[in-house]
């Protein structure tokens, strides 16, 4: 089946009877956000609670195929009804939701968001938007058509460090860009082979609802649910999907950068089943206002990352040779594995740096201050930045996640409710996702450049052409 075939059939018998969102008809007088969550473990239970954390929202419908997870959400929120099914949930409950926030592996991101669009549902979606290109270009298309309010859960975007660092990019601190390096050591790879035979599914556990449109598959323990499915070709987007689309974000925002080019993915040969455990991924960029005539964007992941460079020297780090920095690199240069603030001659474990034609900009994943490097130096920035936080009105920033996280949520609540608009939408999540998951196909032909045609949607390379789009299965 297809996937317009799956949408169709979804949505049928639910389609027509909302045509403008129900609380803008002043259905619901208390004007109250109506929610309905699908995928209330991890991820969706710190969604939940941030949603939820809105004094304008209803918390009206849970789904989760795991009956434990959901039985803790509705503990939390007696008053929804919950649902297994979130085609069931739409159906029954679609005159009484007013949102929908998708929160389950990449693989159910679209089925689950189109069918709630097609509903006139405005969507809070998680990372990545979507697992293919084809599902991020449907989303953005029906968003755009139906004028819904969508945001895609990239919450650090709304986080004061990276909206500075985007300004003070867009100020010229370091003048035209010429080449970003962004790393994650994360393994969201799986090397291994395809696991034989199969295990009892968990009681709790509906793996055919799990599998959704994907093809049918035997369960095996600790392999698919929870969170490992990151690392499978069939569920997940691997290190990159996970934690670049996260890094990259603020580079790709700052620059204003579009598609890319070209995409070269230096990894292991495919396996067909998990994404590889080491990835660098070179994309190249036409120029924008900000960039040189071109700009260049490395991606490493995988214990040891980043690859160094001569970019990514620190003042006071000791130069060391590169020599084996994918396989074992955190004894080969200074990386903090300490989530918390890097010395400042040691890279962050995660980030991202900007090479300009008048410096670097280091910017750690997450909650750390930018900070510039020229001839080999710290550079004191602080005037620029006190200048870009009070002309944009950025406030100080707040170290404490807590405080930070909901902003991007309540900023999708707020939208909804006809207040400001979303940082995130379709519209920008669906290129951020495109570009990302170019990388993840170009991992299929390791060392091979792919040259990506944007308009045409295709690959110049034939035979890259198939992994954009898949089959839905019915389920
Ligand atoms: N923005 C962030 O910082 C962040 C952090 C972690 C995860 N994520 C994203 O959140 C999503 C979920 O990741 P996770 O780590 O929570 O995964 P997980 O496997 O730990 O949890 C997924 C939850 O969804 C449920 N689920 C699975 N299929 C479902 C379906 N068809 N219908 C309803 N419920 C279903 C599972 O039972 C589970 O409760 C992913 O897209 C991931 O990339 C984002």
């Amino acid at each position: 089946m297809n996937k317009r075939e799956f949408i169709k059939k979804s949505v049928a018998g639910a389609l027509g009877i909302m045509l403008v969102p129900s609380f803008l008809k002043g259905a619901n007088s208390n004007a109250k956000l109506r929610t309905a969550h699908i995928g209330v473990g991890n991820m969706g239970m710190e969604d939940l609670k941030a949603v939820a954390s809105h004094s304008a929202v209803d918390v009206v419908a849970l789904c989760d195929v795991d009956a434990k997870n959901l039985s803790v959400a509705h503990k939390m929120h007696p008053g929804a009804r919950i649902f297994s099914d979130y085609r069931t949930m739409l159906k029954e409950m679609g005159n009484e939701i007013d949102a929908v926030i998708v929160s389950t592996p990449d693989h159910t991101h679209a089925p689950a968001s189109l069918m709630a669009m097609n509903m006139n549902k405005p969507v809070y979606c998680q990372k990545p938007l979507t697992h293919y290109v084809s599902e991020s270009r449907e989303m953005k298309k029906l968003a755009a058509e139906k004028g819904l309010v969508t945001q895609m859960g990239i919450q650090v975007h709304s986080f004061y460090d990276y909206k500075l660092a985007t300004l003070l990019i867009q100020s010229g601190i370091i003048g035209k860009v010429h080449t970003v390096h962004a790393w994650s050591p994360k393994n969201w790879g799986y090397d291994g082979p395809l696991p034989e035979g199969e295990d009892p599914v968990p009681e709790q556990l509906d793996w055919n609802l799990w599998l959704g449109t994907s093809k049918k598959r035997p369960y095996k323990k600790g392999m698919y649910h929870p969170g490992n499915w990151r690392k499978l070709m069939d569920y997940g987007c691997g290190t990159l999907g996970d934690m670049g689309v996260h890094i990259f974000d603020t580079p790709y925002n700052a620059l204003e950068l579009d598609v890319p080019r070209t995409i070269t993915t230096q990894c292991r040969p495919t396996n067909g089943f998990g994404f590889p455990e080491h990835n660098i991924v070179t994309y190249e960029f036409p120029a924008t206002p900000y960039t040189a005539k071109s700009l260049k964007w490395i991606w490493y992941d995988g214990k040891g990352a980043p690859k160094m460079s001569e970019d990514l020297m620190l003042p006071g780090m000791e130069a060391k040779k590169d020599t084996k920095a994918q396989k074992d690199a955190n004894a080969e240069h200074k990386v903090s594995l300490d989530a918390g603030i890097a010395a400042e001659n040691e890279l962050p474990e995660q980030g991202a740096m900007f090479v300009g034609e008048k410096g670097r900009l280091l910017l750690p994943h997450f909650m750390q201050l930018p900070r510039k490097i020229s001839n080999g130096k710290y550079v004191d920035i602080s005037k620029e930045i006190a200048k870009v936080s009070k002309e944009h009105n950025l406030g100080e920033p707040i170290r404490n996640y807590n405080l930070e996280g909901p902003k991007h949520y309540h900023q999708f609540v707020d939208a909804c409710l006809g207040k400001g608009t979303t940082t995130a939408p379709f519209d920008y999540a669906a290129r951020l996702t495109e570009t990302i998951l170019l990388g993840t196909i170009a991992g299929r032909f390791p060392g091979e450049t792919l040259h990506w045609d944007a308009e045409a949607g295709k690959f110049k390379e034939e035979k890259a052409n198939k992994y954009l789009s898949g089959d839905y299965r019915e389920f």
